[in-house]
């Protein structure tokens, strides 16, 4: 508000020109100080780098990023890099008469770049940087027409479009020009090398296009850096173009130029950088490239280059990095390199290359060495002469090649080596021991090559191994135990060979792992439980073996595909579809019932009021059990919470402090970090605490919800995960909520973002305004109830959110009505999916005592251990909410000594022919019976007590849309 004031109050002064010129010096000093201060209130200046500018100072000279004439104290240069300042660039700039060095990059400045203000400062000027900023919109013509003594102009990596204005070919005082990473178009002024002053030009990273003008390029004598890389170029290089003799980096990378290195480049004596990466250059390399006395770094790959290596390459002895892949070279590799000293990288993959390595390869302190995808030959050594590359090695890729001959032992000295990639050779002889040497290796493949013999067991010594490769050699004895040493594993293949023995219980210690393929072995024994505790695993092959035993349940193997364990004969467990020899026994509630089987789930027909008895009284026993189970649960949670109330309350503080939520920051480790998949984060803060009271939207076993509003007015509804000690690591926790936030329909309450620290979990929800679907059932009275179209409507959204939620592979397993919320169109949205991911392992008996609120609607497989969890398990749970929908009662009521099961009722009542009796009373008469009975009997077919009887959540909206529309044929429900 201060700030506010006084610039208004400057700016009036400003404007009346006549008071100011009216004072002589002192008030041109003032001048200086008036113009920053009104730039100043401009701008937002969130680390109050710009505190040291007073308005009450004579002299501005002292100010932070200001620098001044000596003589006449006026403001020559301001340099203001990278402090984060943000807003608009004001007129107060405009009264700095003598500024002539403008460097605002690395902030957040936004706008026009045709602002006329920037334009007026642009032209008064001889250095301007506005690189890294926000600014947008094409340049303006007029901006290079009179541009004054500019030098340096850069507006690099800010949002330009459009294209480069002719009039630049007039700012003949131009030296530097940086307009790199913008979205600039369109062809180059033809007249452009008119800028005969230039010594750097950068136009990289752009969409520019066309031929590069070729006119009076040999008069850019001054010239030394040419950048063009990363547009869309096309056509020849300049014939030209090294008549700029003082060149020392040029860079075409990345375009569609075509035709030959031109012959003038041969004079670029000076020149460090040549890259012509990605192109459609063709032709041999000639001669004279030799002449490139000065190149340190050449890069010809992904173009059309032929032929065989001119031996002049030796002549290029202060390069140091050479890549020359993805061509059509023939021939040898040039034997001359061996001159090249100071070479650390030679990259000459993808090419069609022949003969064997050359000594240099090991005999130089290289860094990295690719030849794959060649058709060298001959055996690999490292011979006394090699000594060099031993400490200094950090890649080797000879994949793909036609090596033979066995894979010395040496290899284990190169103690840098990080990356070692031998696959796909002839290579014969054994895996050495000596790669348990390899202390720095992340990879080391050897796939596909003819070795045997066992996997040494000194494996474990490389202990910073990511990737092991071993797959498809016809390696034979047992997987080494000591593999658990090599801690950060997350890839192990070794698949197609001949391993026996068993999968060692140790491999479970290593957490990394993301891929195991162990298939087409002959491992045996049986797999360990405790694999489940890999949270990490996205792949786990062990097909084509004789593993035996029980499938692990639980974590990942929950879900793994048939195709992973498939050809073990004697491996049992649901997904391999056999059952174990003395597992437990299957409790009764799912014995199928043979006249349910019969029927198969495409018929709706309800079944004998005998079963459904038998049925009923199972369920309220299984209901007994549940409020037993979650009775317990609740009372150890909560002492859990107690202990954990002192940690998140220090927290939750800060949230109610007043501080900018994202930038809450709190001495303790707790200290989290707000992410949105929304964009905006800004919450409205001081007089609502993020998390407050009475903002109370609800409650349910995951927690609690809050209202809160962001700054932009919109709301959102922010759930307080209540799971003490079951959550997961921070990182296990960020990718399954990010997995969830991109779930995105319209039946689906949208995920906004979250919330981390150890002790604190918010989920923020898209706010949905008119409540639960329960409320609506349940709380209201029968003036304002949901009539039967709108119930309908209801029951065809939430199937059309969970079917999307199955389609994306995500259960929802907390199906209820106080997680259906109707918007203020009616739709429904259905909320709180998936969260179950959110802990550590789908544990039973977490899940039940996470749902047990859910009574009624838990899925009786719940109950059982050897049935795998599906999606059929929400539709049991929407069948039951059809069924609350329809009839308007809860799904477990408790009377006075008696327990009402809904859906054993509903079927009681249909089977006696009396359903019109079980629709919601608040109806009164207006609903189609027909209608009615048709979802009751849809309500009660999902909510089959068999997995495999229920329908999946397609066919229930087929189902729904047939019963709205009876005209249209259909099926006859009965
Ligand atoms: C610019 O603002 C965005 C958000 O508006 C922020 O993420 C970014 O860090 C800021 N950049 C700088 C250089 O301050
Ligand atoms: C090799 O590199 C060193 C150190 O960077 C340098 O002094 C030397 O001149 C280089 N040699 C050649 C031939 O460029
Ligand atoms: C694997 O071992 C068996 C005998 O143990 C042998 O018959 C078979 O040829 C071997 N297969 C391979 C691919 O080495």
């Amino acid at each position: 508000m201060w700030t506010k004031l006084i610039a208004a109050v400057l700016l009036l002064l400003l404007s009346s020109e006549t008071i100011l010129s009216a004072n002589s010096l002192n008030v041109a000093l003032n001048d200086d100080v008036l113009g920053l201060m009104v730039f100043k209130a401009d701008i937002r200046d969130p680390y109050f780098k710009l505190s040291t500018w007073k308005e009450e100072d004579d002299s501005p000279c002292k100010w932070f990023g200001v620098t001044c004439d000596p003589y006449s104290n006026r403001v020559t240069e301001l340099h203001l890099d990278g402090l984060s300042l943000s807003g608009h660039i004001s007129k107060g700039l405009l009264r700095l008469q003598f500024l002539h060095t403008l460097s605002l990059s690395r902030n957040n400045f936004t706008g026009f770049i045709s602002n006329p203000i920037l334009t007026q400062i642009i032209k008064n000027s001889q250095v301007i940087d506005l690189s890294e900023n926000g600014f947008f919109g094409s340049i303006p013509e007029p901006l290079f027409i009179q541009c004054g003594s500019i030098r340096t102009i850069s507006l690099a990596k800010n949002k330009l479009t459009g294209q480069i204005p002719d009039s630049i070919s007039s700012c003949l005082t131009l030296q530097n020009v940086d307009l790199s990473s913008n979205q600039l178009s369109g062809g180059l002024p033809k007249s452009i090398w008119l800028l005969t002053s230039l010594r750097s030009i950068d136009l990289s990273n752009n969409f520019l296009e066309g031929e590069i003008p070729k006119e009076k390029i040999e008069t850019l004598f001054d010239l030394r850096v040419f950048n063009f890389s990363s547009n869309n170029f096309s056509g020849e290089l300049p014939e030209k173009i090294g008549e700029c003799l003082l060149l020392k980096s040029v860079d075409f990378s990345d375009n569609y130029l075509t035709g030959t290195m031109p012959l003038s480049l041969q004079k670029l004596s000076l020149c460090n950088v040549l890259n012509l990466r990605g192109n459609y250059f063709a032709g041999e390399l000639p001669e004279w490239i030799g002449s490139l006395k000065s190149l340190e770094f050449l890069d010809l790959s992904v173009n059309n280059f032929s032929g065989s290596f001119p031996a002049s390459f030796g002549d290029l002895e202060s390069l140091k990095s050479l890549n020359l892949s993805l061509n059509q070279f023939t021939g040898n590799l040039p034997e001359s390199l061996a001159k090249c000293l100071n070479l650390t990288v030679v990259d000459f993959s993808r090419n069609l290359l022949t003969g064997t390595i050359p000594v240099w390869a090991f005999s130089l302190r290289l860094k990295g060495v690719s030849l794959s995808g060649n058709q060298f030959i001959g055996t690999v050594e490292f011979g006394e002469e090699t000594a060099a590359a031993f400490d200094t090695l950090e890649i080797l890729d000879l994949s793909s090649n036609s090596f033979s001959g066995v894979i010395p032992l040496s290899i284990g000295n190169f103690s840098s080596l990080v990356f070692l990639n031998m696959s796909s050779n002839g290579l014969i002889g054994s895996v050495p021991p000596s790669l348990g040497g390899l202390k720095a290796a992340n990879v080391v493949d050897l796939s596909h090559n003819w070795l045997n013999g066992s996997i040494p067991a000194e494996i474990g010594g490389a202990a910073l191994l990511n990737e092991l490769r071993l797959d498809g050699n016809f390696l034979t004895g047992s997987i080494p135990a000591q593999i658990e040493n090599c801690s950060v594993l997350r890839t192990l293949i070794l698949a197609q060979n001949n391993i026996t023995g068993s999968i060692p219980v140790r491999i479970v210690n290593l957490v990394e792992l993301e891929s195991v393929d162990l298939s087409f072995n002959h491992l045996s024994g049986s797999l360990p439980k405790e694999l489940t505790n890999l949270s990490n695993l996205v792949t786990f092959n062990v097909s084509h073996n004789d593993l035996e035993g029980e499938l692990p349940l639980g974590g990942f193997f929950n879900t793994i595909p048939l195709s992973s364990v498939s050809d073990n004969p004697s491996l049992c467990g649901s997904i391999v579809n056999q059952s174990c020899p003395g597992a437990h026994p299957k409790p009764i509630v799912l014995n199928p019932n043979p006249s349910h089987s019969d029927k198969g789930s495409s018929s709706l027909n309800l079944s004998h009021k005998r079963i459904i008895l038998s049925i009923s009284a199972i369920i309220a026993i299984g209901a007994a059990v549940f409020i037993a189970l979650g009775v317990i649960v609740v009372t150890i949670l909560n002492l859990h919470v107690r202990n954990s109330v002192s940690r998140s309350a220090a927290v939750a503080l800060t949230f109610s402090g007043g501080d900018d939520f994202s930038h809450t920051r709190s001495p303790s480790s707790d200290y989290g970090k707000l992410v949105m998949f929304t964009g905006d984060a800004e919450f409205v803060s001081g007089t609502h605490a993020l998390l407050n009271k009475d903002c109370e939207l609800g409650r349910g076993g995951f927690g609690v919800v809050y209202w809160t509003a962001l700054r932009n007015g919109r709301s959102v509804a922010i759930k307080k995960l209540h799971v003490p000690g079951l959550i997961k690591s921070r990182e296990d926790f960020d990718r399954e909520v990010k997995k969830l936030g991109m779930i995105r329909h319209s039946n689906l309450v949208l995920l906004e973002g979250y919330y981390w620290t150890p002790s604190l979990q918010l989920l923020i929800n898209e706010y949905v305004s008119s409540g639960s679907l329960y409320k609506h059932l349940h709380e209201g009275n029968s003036e304002n109830t949901l009539s039967w179209r709108e119930r309908f409507d209801v029951v065809l959204g939430t199937a059309r959110g969970l079917a999307h939620l199955h389609r994306m592979n995500v259960i929802h397993y907390n199906m209820k009505s106080t997680n259906v919320l109707i918007d203020c169109s009616g739709e429904a949205k259905v909320g709180d999916f998936g969260l179950v991911t959110l802990l550590p392992s789908l544990d039973r008996h977490v899940l039940s005592s996470k749902i047990q609120s859910a009574l009624g609607y838990v899925a009786p497989e719940f109950a059982c251990q050897t049935v795998k969890i599906t999606e059929k398990c929400d539709v049991y749970g929407f069948g039951i909410l059809v069924l609350e929908v329809v009839t308007g009662k809860k799904p477990v009521e408790y009377m006075e000594d008696d327990v009402v099961v809904l859906c054993d009722m509903v079927r009681g009542v249909l089977d006696g022919g009396r359903a019109e009796e079980c629709v919601d009373r608040k109806l009164k008469a207006d609903f189609p019976i027909d209608e009615c009975i048709s979802v009751i009997k849809l309500g009660l077919v999902c909510a089959s007590q068999v997995p495999s009887n229920r329908p999946d959540m397609e066919e229930v909206i087929k189902i729904l849309e047939l019963i709205r529309c009876p005209s249209e044929g259909h099926e006859e429900l009965e």
